[in-house]
């Protein structure tokens, strides 16, 4: 099958959150049998990195070029084809992107996305795939024009995350009235707003996200965020598919980042010597006795780390030591900050954003702790399992499909709490210092968790059926 992905973010190049490792590595699962192509824009900041091939794609058609400022920009762009392994990655190279310096947040993102997705509209044509495959809210207008627009191709479209739809007034999207677009915006409005993500709810042929518990809980409200009537209206073509994990990319036994690799076999020793290396690293004087809980997270509300601070204090008698890495909302950072300087080696905070630090963390981490109010699938709490740490995550979206606990540890796969409870989270803790000490318990544990099957096995022949059943579709 040709597909096409459509996306904002792609590992290694573009990463925010977890959409860029779940692109590269569905992706590359796919490509072992189909042709693969995706979409994603030009930052400055990476084309250094990047090794263009001759090929250069336009954007838009030739009698289109001149009609509006829109169509004058898609003239001025074009893509740049990179191979990736097997997959053929095209970058748009427009003057919109050149001028950003981070990929999320520019005030004129909307007008950019926009242009984007028609670009992107374009290229599934000009390839001729069998598929377009866009993902989140930033391409979601893929879905509309390529259902609104002749010649046009079959849609599948993927929720990463519902808190972010694209909405905002109307007078800010006229021009998605005219050329080349002419969207009938009436069509993808929400509760009196233009809403990009509704416009693909709206038009596609399916709609996937990214665990099955997400999707049942976004089918009602409030987590359904206004959209859950459209959800339910389409629940027939509405699936949640499990993100799974690049075995070969996250393997505590090769990853090249940590400071030790292991297997199950040597797991006691292997954290232990990644641990004193981690607080040798940062000069931290903690005895490696300790447990250690690691957190690697974009610092935003979704994430819960208020539930995590009030059962951090409700719990300063147990014998956890915290390494948290992240960044993003400046009031949780400066908490981390006070708590890093003020709380006697019970908490060390580093702020920023280290591919090779979250490893080294989940590497030398006896638990990793997830406390999200809401968590579409998480990668963390599977990345977790696969290096020997025992996630304790809140009852929510991905992390209830992936997590379970169980009196019988024989059947146990982390620590489950429930979401926004503080008194729940410390419980929890309770429980996980009771099971550190428990050492044949605590082996019984890693041992179930680093033996699961996280490999996108079946999950990519899920989207696969996915695609089969829009293209079938989009011949009626
Ligand atoms: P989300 O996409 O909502 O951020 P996920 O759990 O799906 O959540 O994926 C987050 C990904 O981003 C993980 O691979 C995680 O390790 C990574 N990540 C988040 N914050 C940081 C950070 N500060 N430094 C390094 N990696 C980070
Ligand atoms: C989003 C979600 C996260 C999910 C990721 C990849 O960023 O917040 O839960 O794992 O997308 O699908």
């Amino acid at each position: 099958m040709k597909i096409l992905h459509t996306a904002a973010e792609f590992f290694p190049y573009i990463k925010v959150g977890g959409l860029s490792d779940m692109l590269a590595s569905l992706s590359k699962y796919q490509s072992k049998n189909n042709e693969v192509h995706i979409a994603l824009p030009l930052l400055e900041s990476i084309r250094p990195e990047l090794k263009f091939l001759k090929t250069e794609i336009p954007c838009i058609a030739d009698e289109l070029r001149y009609n509006t400022d829109a169509c004058k920009v898609l003239e001025k762009s074009k893509f740049r084809k990179v191979k990736h392994g097997k997959i053929n990655l095209y970058f748009f190279d427009s003057p919109l992107f050149s001028r950003y310096d981070k990929i999320y947040g520019n005030t004129d993102e909307l007008y950019s996305f926009a242009i984007f997705s028609y670009a992107c509209y374009y290229l599934g044509i000009h390839l001729d795939v069998d598929v377009v495959h866009s993902h989140d809210w930033h391409t979601s207008l893929v879905s509309v024009i390529n259902n609104t627009r002749y010649p046009g191709k079959p849609t599948v479209f993927t929720i990463h995350n519902l808190a972010f739809q694209g909405d905002h007034p109307f007078w800010m999207t006229s021009f998605l009235r005219t050329d080349p677009f002419h969207i009938p915006l009436e069509s993808i409005a929400n509760y009196e707003k233009v809403n990009y993500m509704k416009g693909a709810l709206q038009y596609t042929q399916e709609i996937t996200t990214v665990s099955r518990g997400y999707r049942d809980e976004i089918l009602h409200e409030p987590q359904g965020l206004f959209l859950s009537w459209i959800l339910n209206q389409r629940i027939d073509s509405f699936t949640g598919i499990m993100n799974g994990v690049d075995e070969k990319e996250w393997n505590p036994k090769s990853d090249k980042k940590i400071y030790k690799n292991y297997t199950l076999k040597t797991v006691e020793k292997g954290k232990r010597e990644n641990k004193e290396a981690l607080y040798k690293e940062f000069g931290l004087p903690v005895d490696p006795e300790r447990p250690l809980i690691g957190m690697v997270s974009r610092l935003t509300h979704q994430k819960g780390f208020e539930t995590f601070l009030n059962a951090f204090l409700a719990r300063w008698n147990l014998p956890f030591f915290y390494f948290i890495l992240g960044t993003g909302d400046k009031e949780l950072e400066g908490r981390f900050f006070h708590e890093s300087h003020f709380s006697n080696h019970r908490l060390f905070f580093y702020k920023g954003f280290d591919e090779t630090l979250a490893r080294k963390i989940e590497a030398a981490s006896d638990f990793f702790l997830m406390p999200s109010l809401f968590e579409p699938c998480g990668l963390n709490q599977m990345y977790s399992q696969v290096y020997g740490t025992v996630p304790i995550v809140s009852r929510v979206g991905g992390l209830k499909d992936s997590v379970r606990e169980d009196p019988d540890l024989n059947f146990s796969t982390g620590l489950v709490f429930e979401p926004g409870q503080d008194h729940s989270l410390a419980f929890a803790l309770d429980r996980a210092s009771t099971l550190y000490y428990n050492k044949d318990g605590l082996h019984k544990v890693r041992s179930n968790i680093m033996n699961l099957d996280w490999s996108w096995k079946n999950s990519e022949m899920e989207y696969h059926r996915i695609y089969e059943k829009a293209i079938s579709k989009k011949l009626i």
